[in-house]
């Protein structure tokens, strides 16, 4: 029973992503090294379901291990030179077999539909081509790249009218010149330059390891571009998987991608996570933040309400009509998280130098890890800047949170007048008061 409510209460959780993601177009790249992995028919299952969703659906696959291993055959060294390869004849070769296996065996895997199985009734087609041309690397720094290129062109026009007709489009790291020349491209490379040319809605890396901070050891939840940039540049020992990845999130970012997503393709199902849950599982990059503490608006007051209506039952936070909020909205602060409003609270000054915080909530599943302490920072903020002196907190079951952050005990009659008509005897709340310099 409480299996099916799960169920049933996630899958309902989802709705807003599996609407929002609808008709939007994803670019998915991978490495080789997911394609050799043993659990990699369940990424193309996961992939399989995008599509059914109505997502339409890019991927862009790498080659790296499966070139080595036919260069290790032949006796030949790999050369990499600033993490590209370098392409003589003889790799150039390996590029293109490897290439062409790793091609059907993804169509192979996508053309699945026995029954019983995830990909019963999919039916997906897949359509690969000549989308991107490219032109040599050339010689950089004294080194020759040989046959490395970089992309040139994407036919963005010939992707979209495949993915008009609900075509998956498959992409492999080669491009093409005008005169018939084969260019090895770097995977990541190619996968920011379509969905650049494809203004694509997102960009998903699936990377071989997850994107930690490496003093904490903690997975990074989101960063804006410029944090990432930070990032980057101060941790510059970080895994290649992660810092490449980091650095095309970067790229498409600035281009105009909305959102990048970087998740560890070694955790099972963290595609669906990603895409359909709101905190995700992986590291989001995005120009602006995922999550932003600002004024209220007047579209706020649903979210507002919504949040603190359980407080309000519970005798936590007075009853406040939402016309009361409709009419006091510019004392409000809230934090939204991706459309839900997660933490609010008010600062109500009383045209003097006292203020009256207010309405201090934060969502049950956001608490314990400072948002709290984010709200009042905002509001120390905002009194400073009307010169209050003085704030005030009227509180029935909060007061110790108050009093661990400095709010000493005080009583009625030290409410300046115009806040007095605040209090309600019937509440009985505690008054707390906190001097501020
Ligand atoms: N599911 C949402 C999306 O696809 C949000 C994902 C948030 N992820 C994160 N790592 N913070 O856009």
């Amino acid at each position: 029973m409480i299996l099916q409510n799960e169920f049933v209460n996630w899958f309902r959780a989802s709705s807003p992503y599996i609407h929002a993601h609808r008709n939007k177009t994803f670019v998915i790249s991978f490495g080789g090294e997911a394609v050799l992995a043993e659990d990699f028919d369940h990424h193309v299952q996961d992939f399989a379901l995008l599509n059914s969703l109505g997502i339409r659906l890019v991927l862009v696959h790498g080659i790296r291990p499966q070139i080595d291993q036919r260069l290790a055959k032949l006796n030949a060294t790999a050369r990499f030179q600033e993490h590209l390869r370098i392409t003589d004849d003889l790799a150039l070769q390996c590029v293109k077999e490897a290439a062409g296996l790793v091609r059907v065996e993804i169509e192979a895997l996508l053309s699945m539909g026995l029954a019983n199985s995830p990909m019963a009734g999919a039916k997906i087609k897949v359509a690969s081509g000549n989308f991107v041309t490219a032109k040599p690397l050339g010689v950089i720094d004294g080194v020759d790249y040989c046959h490395t290129g970089e992309v040139r062109r994407i036919d963005s026009a010939a992707i979209h009218q495949q993915l008009d007709q609900d075509n998956v489009v498959l992409i492999s790291p080669i491009g093409y010149s005008p005169s018939g020349e084969v260019f090895n491209l770097s995977a990541e490379q190619v996968a920011t330059a379509v969905s650049i040319a494809l203004k694509a809605e997102k960009l998903i890396l699936l990377t071989e390891q997850s994107c930690r901070n490496p003093d904490s050891g903690e997975q990074i939840q989101q960063m804006t571009t410029a944090e990432a940039e930070t990032f980057l540049q101060h941790y510059q020992e970080i895994p290649d998987t992660v810092s490449l990845s980091l650095k095309a999130a970067i790229q498409s970012c600035q281009a105009g991608i909305a959102r990048v997503h970087l998740i560890d393709r070694t955790q099972d199902g963290a595609l669906l996570l990603e895409l359909f849950t709101r905190n995700g599982i992986g590291t989001l990059i995005s120009s602006m933040p995922y999550e932003d503490l600002r004024p209220a608006t007047l579209n706020d007051i649903g979210g507002i309400l919504e949040l603190i209506k359980p407080l309000e039952q519970q005798g936590k936070l007075t009853k406040r009509s939402r016309e009361k909020i409709e009419m006091e909205i510019a004392d409000y602060v809230v934090i939204e998280r991706d459309g839900l409003i997660i933490g609010c609270t008010a600062l109500h000054p009383d045209g003097q130098q006292s203020g009256v915080i207010a309405c201090l909530a934060v969502h049950p599943d956001y608490q314990g890890s400072a948002r709290g302490n984010r709200l009042l920072d905002y509001v120390y903020c905002k009194a400073g800047q009307l010169a209050l002196k003085q704030l005030f907190v009227l509180s029935t079951q909060t007061m110790h949170w108050f009093i661990e952050r400095g709010f000493l005990s005080s009583d009625i009659n030290s409410l300046p007048d115009p806040l007095k008509k605040l209090y309600n005897p019937l509440r009985n709340s505690r008054i707390l008061c906190k001097e501020i310099e």
